[in-house]
């Protein structure tokens, strides 16, 4: 190996860019880069899709931007039997292959250097030594500074085993000034109970400010936007509430089926696997109260409060709505039914359609349904929360002057296409009184020059940083599972979901739901 060279840092491409390591700077910094500190991110699970398509590419493209120290290290866990070179390659290619930003020789061969690989089973002490002794190298050689993030991209059965090897090594403690993190992915749990479980394993080793639990959809600059676009203005906040809103409509529809994911998905369905996480954290931004700050503890606060105000429907036959996609034709190709997908039970009653109704009992919510909704086989990818307003209470104009005159709505596209839309009434050019929908459109791409970083880049730069804002607390989890788990359980004695077809907007029973409130769905 070559002697190791510092990564490029902002400090070479902007000479006013310093270091920042203190996550709570003064506001006048925001032009600076927020440099993570000298450590190291250990991934176990770095066989897995989300480590290559993600993970890796990520943590390229922060070095890419100068947003890694010099002494920076990638530490691969797993059984392979690879060596340092079969790692190196696997994430070479992963990150040519996904990473968002050009690919470049130097600074993919000053990542090299802080590469390394630790074969080892998760119940293998040994293995568990080699890792402390890698952990120990790399801060001797490469000055990461005694700092360690564990990344568990693992299913949540090895937690507890990993967990306690990282105790039992000693690499869960800080140190004097040194810290372990341990990053954790949803799925938290099943249920309440679950997660309980599971957050009382991984807070047995690790004190609660070292926990960074992800949901990846709060590394979003959309859904970090939606803060800026309600908190930064004056226009928007006087109509955002029982007043003038009708209804929110928070919708994450993808066109893809589960893929190869079948053991991850089937059992899980979509309210677990997006609604619990996703689409709660959504509604919370959406529907919380102005925080004092956007410092963690502040904004944590207001999303628990509004969660604790929300609650699932009475009936929740009549305003849930459940489904899973049949085979059939989409975007031109012969689709699998979900029954038919490699790996699942021919019986299995995982929904891959979820659309549930909730209310927030509150003084600025009160009244206003909440309807979520996910499913994989839409017509199209969107993610979208959008606010209908209810009538002008009052129409100076004949029935045929608004006959085009739709609902007045707000809709903040978290992707693809981000931006904000507002749609309105307005008249038609011509010499008489014709009002028809028209739209005014916020796009990134129209507006800003520069793209939006991938929320992993984000996320795993604020886990090197210490910062915690963007990373949920288990009462947040807790309190997401209180407002599903009635609505699962009456979900798994109601037999099976109803099928829809590839490429629709879900079951009718979905459409029947919110046609009995007097809405209908959007069709993004
Ligand atoms: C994950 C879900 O959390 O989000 C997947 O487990 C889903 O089922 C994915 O496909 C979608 O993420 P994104 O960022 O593409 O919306």
């Amino acid at each position: 190996m070559t002697h190791p060279t510092p990564l490029p840092t902002a400090t070479a491409s902007t000479p006013e860019a310093i270091p920042v390591t203190n996550p709570l700077r003064a506001p006048e910094d925001y032009r600076l880069p927020r440099i993570a500190g000298p450590s190291v991110l250990v991934i176990f699970g770095v066989t897995g899709d989300l480590s290559r398509k993600k993970l890796m590419p990520a943590v390229y493209d922060l070095a890419n931007r100068g947003l890694l120290p010099p002494g920076f290290g990638l530490v691969g866990f797993a059984r392979r039997e690879w060596d340092a070179q079969d790692f190196a390659q696997v994430v070479h290619d992963a990150v040519k292959q996904h990473a968002r930003t050009e690919f470049k020789e130097e600074v993919w061969q000053q990542l090299l250097e802080g590469i390394r690989f630790v074969r080892g089973e998760f119940d293998d002490d040994e293995a568990f030594d080699r890792l402390h002794q890698t952990l120990r190298e790399l801060d001797e050689s490469r000055g990461t500074g005694g700092n360690h993030a564990f990344y568990l991209s693992i299913p949540p059965d090895n937690f507890e085993t990993v967990v306690s090897q990282l105790k039992r090594h000693g690499m869960a403690e800080d140190r004097q000034g040194h810290w372990n993190r341990v990053i954790i992915e949803k799925p938290f749990g099943h249920d309440l109970t679950s997660a309980r479980q599971l957050n009382a394993v991984v807070s047995q080793v690790f004190p609660p400010e070292s926990v960074f639990r992800i949901d990846h959809y709060l590394g979003k600059e959309t859904v970090q936007n939606m803060l800026a676009f309600r908190f930064a203005n004056q226009m928007f906040e006087p109509i955002w509430n029982n007043n003038y809103v009708s209804n929110v409509q928070i919708t994450m529809a993808e066109s893809i089926g589960i893929g190869g994911r079948a053991g991850y998905y089937d059992g899980i369905g979509a309210a677990r696997d997006v609604i619990q996480n996703h689409l709660l954290q959504l509604l919370a931004l959406t529907a919380m109260e102005e925080p004092n700050s956007f410092e963690a503890a502040q904004l944590r606060a207001e999303k628990q409060k509004v969660l604790a105000a929300t609650r699932p429907p009475a009936d929740i036959a009549a305003h849930t709505a459940r489904g899973q996609y049949l085979a059939g034709w989409q975007g031109g190709k012969q689709v699998n039914g979900y029954l038919d997908e490699d790996g699942i039970a021919p019986d299995s009653i995982t929904e891959t359609y979820a659309a549930i109704r909730v209310e927030i009992d509150n003084r600025r919510w009160a009244g206003v349904p909440f309807y979520l909704r996910a499913a994989k086989r839409m017509p199209r990818r969107v993610t979208e929360v959008a606010l209908q307003f209810k009538p002008a209470p009052h129409l100076p104009f004949t029935a045929a002057q608004t006959a085009g005159l739709g609902v007045n709505s707000l809709e903040m596209r978290i992707q693809p296409d981000e931006g904000i839309t507002m749609r309105f009434g307005a008249k038609v050019p011509s010499t008489q009184m014709e009002i028809r929908d028209v739209s005014m459109d916020f796009n990134y791409g129209g507006s800003f020059t520069e793209t939006s970083p991938e929320a992993y880049e984000r996320l795993i730069l604020d886990v090197l940083l210490g910062d915690p804002p963007l990373f949920p607390l288990q009462q947040e989890v807790d309190l997401s599972w209180q407002i599903l788990d009635p609505i699962l359980e009456n979900w798994e004695s109601s037999g099976k979901p109803e099928g829809y077809a590839p490429g629709t907007w879900g079951p009718a029973s979905a459409d029947a739901m919110i046609g009995r409130d007097g809405f209908t769905w959007r069709r993004p």
